[in-house]
Formats: structure tokens, sequence, C-alpha cells
């Protein structure tokens, strides 16, 4: 069994009902909407958020229907996002796939995009819960205010720490938090401590899966679906350039300098390998994944927590 179906295995019932949602209400009679929504039928992702969502509501005390609504909400939330950031980024490739900016074109994309995040703003209504849709609602401004802030941040060449770690837990940790706290008040038990221990223990795992997805982007070899060096292509300046940029000789600054401006993705991958920048990575999320972890032993055991733990050494062990 590979090793998502054995994170699923404690929420397998509720997984199967939340993908039948999900099939069903991305649908529209308009034509080419309905085309591009079964492309993105057939390109689902490892659904990753959808997991959290789950499994954070089964250790806080049991899933319920709003359990299931709030995770399509959240998936649905997270695939306007990267149809959006495909757009930003000029990406033509998506979870092994074309992308729906290199199918259709930019417009369709924002639309469509907008189209996607309203079926989720939709089944977040259906919990009838303020607290959920309200989360959600921050959420939503939060990434979008993590992505201006990248923006930003790229045309300043800034390395540095900071302001990485705060572009990240905008635009990618905020999420993962989301759904760990929307699980919880979901839960048959909504406990507000439980709520905020799952929501850090989410912020972290979230941190851990940007700098992996990072990481990756320096390994031309990488098998993730998506096309390799495009961080560095867009001028992205992460984690493991960070750090190899700081350490390294007054020479070595200055040609990562001009390979940036020059756009020479290969010497940048090849000076950050060379030079430590993704052990340098590793090690952060190493013990960012061990706190983790850590976090997670105040819950009692059960086969949620179980998968939470497998969850979160998958973030890391991960290949795509
Ligand atoms: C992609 O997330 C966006 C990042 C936060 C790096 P995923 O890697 O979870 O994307 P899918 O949903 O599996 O395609
Ligand atoms: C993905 O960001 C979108 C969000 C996290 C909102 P990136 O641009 O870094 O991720 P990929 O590599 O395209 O998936
Ligand atoms: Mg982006
Ligand atoms: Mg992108």
């Amino acid at each position: 069994m590979n090793i998502l179906s054995e994170i699923k295995q404690p929420i397998q019932d509720s997984f199967l009902l939340f993908q039948n949602t999900y099939d069903e209400v991305l649908s529209s009679a308009n034509p080419t909407l309905a085309l591009l929504l079964e492309h993105i039928k057939k390109s689902k992702g490892k659904q990753m958020r959808p997991m959290l969502v789950m499994l954070s509501a089964g250790i806080c005390g049991g899933i319920t229907e709003n359990t299931i609504h709030a995770a399509v909400a959240l998936e649905l939330l997270h695939t306007a996002s990267l149809i959006h950031d495909d757009v930003v980024d000029d990406s033509d490739e998506r979870r092994g796939m074309s992308s729906v900016k290199s199918l259709f074109n930019n417009k369709v994309s924002v639309l469509g995009g907008d189209y996607v995040l309203s079926v989720g703003l939709s089944e977040a209504t259906a919990t009838a819960d303020a607290n959920i849709i309200s989360t959600l609602a921050s959420l939503g401004k939060q990434l979008a205010d993590g992505e201006i802030f990248q923006m930003d941040n790229t045309k300043l060449k800034l390395f540095d720490e900071n302001a990485y770690f705060n572009v990240i837990r905008n635009k990618t940790a905020s999420l993962f938090a989301s759904c760990a706290k929307i699980g919880a008040i979901s839960s048959k038990n909504a406990d507000m401590e439980l709520e905020l221990k799952i929501s850090a223990i989410g912020e972290i795992i979230g941190l851990c899966f940007q700098i992996k997805d990072d990481i990756f982007d320096f390994n031309p070899d990488a098998e993730t679906g998506k096309p390799s060096g495009k961080d560095l292509l867009e001028g992205k300046i992460t984690l493991p350039l960070i750090y190899v940029y700081n350490n390294a000789d007054t020479h070595t600054k200055t040609a990562i300098l001009s390979a940036l401006d020059e756009v020479d993705v290969a010497y940048i991958q090849k000076v950050v390998r060379e030079q430590g920048g993704i052990e340098y990575a590793n090690q952060r999320l190493m013990n960012l994944q061990q706190r983790a972890l850590e976090m997670l032993d105040v819950f009692h055991d059960s086969p949620y927590k179980s998968s939470l733990k497998r969850y979160i050494e998958y973030v890391s062990e991960r290949k795509n």
C-alpha cells in the first residue's frame, strides 16, 4: 500500500464522501467552463488538505457532515489558488498535466479560478457555521497577501530568512493551519484548546510543506508534475539560496547576483547544491517536523493520531 493510502486508512469512508461531493459540485452548463472543470476533476493532486481537515476532526472528537463540506471547500480554494498561481507564475504544467492557463489561456483561468473558488464558498456556506466561514474568508485574504508580499520581495532581491518565512507562513502554512482549525471546529466535540493546538501543528506542517517544495526547485531531475527551476526563473529567492548566498564569499555572491540577472537557472541550482543549500533547508525542515511530532504528543492515541504522524513524516519524504 502506498503511504497516502495508509494515511487515509482511518478516514476511508469520509474520504469517499469527500471525493463524490467534490466531483458532483464541479459542474456547469457552460461548455468552456464544463471543459475546464472536467480537466480539474481529471488532475486531482495529492489532496493533502482535505486529508488534514478529516484527520484533525477525527483527532479532535470525530468527523461530521460539516467536516466533509469544509474539506471540499478547502480543496476547492486550494485548487482555485493554483489555477491563478499558474497565471501569475506563467507556468505550463500542473499535477503532471497541462496547466489550465496553458490548456485555455490567462483570461479563462482567471474567471475559471473565480468560479472554482465560488463553488468552494457555497460548500463552506453549507456548513452554516459562521466560525468556519469566517476562518475561510480570513484565509483567502492571507493567501493573496502572501503572494503579493512575495512579488514585492522578488523585486527587492532580499536574501532574508525572516522575509522568506513571512511569505511561506502566509501563502502556504496559513492554508494548512486553517485546514486543521476548521477540522477541529467541525468535529463532534469541538473544543477551543484542541483547536488551537491542532492549528499550530497545521501551521508547522505547512511551513515544512513549502520548504520541501522549494527544495524540489533546485533539482532538475525531480518529477513533481510541475516544472523545476520555475522559482528561479521567476526570480524567487527561497531558503536554500538564501543560506548559500549569505554564507558565500564575495566572488560567489557576485556570481549569484549576475546569474539571477541573466536568469542562469542551471548555475544557481548547481551552486546551491554544491554549497550546502539543500542540506541546510533539509535540516530546518527536519527540526520543524520534529517540533510538530512533539506537539502531537498531547493528543490521546488513536488511528487518527498515527495517521497524522505518518502525514507529518510524508511531507518531508514525498517525491512530488
Ligand atoms: C502546491 O501544493 C502548492 C504549494 C503549497 C507548494 P500541492 O503540492 O499540495 O499541490 P497538489 O494539490 O498536490 O497538486
Ligand atoms: C503556490 O505557490 C501557490 C500558493 C501556495 C498559494 P508556488 O508558486 O510557490 O507553488 P507551485 O510550485 O507553483 O506549486
Ligand atoms: Mg506562485
Ligand atoms: Mg507557482
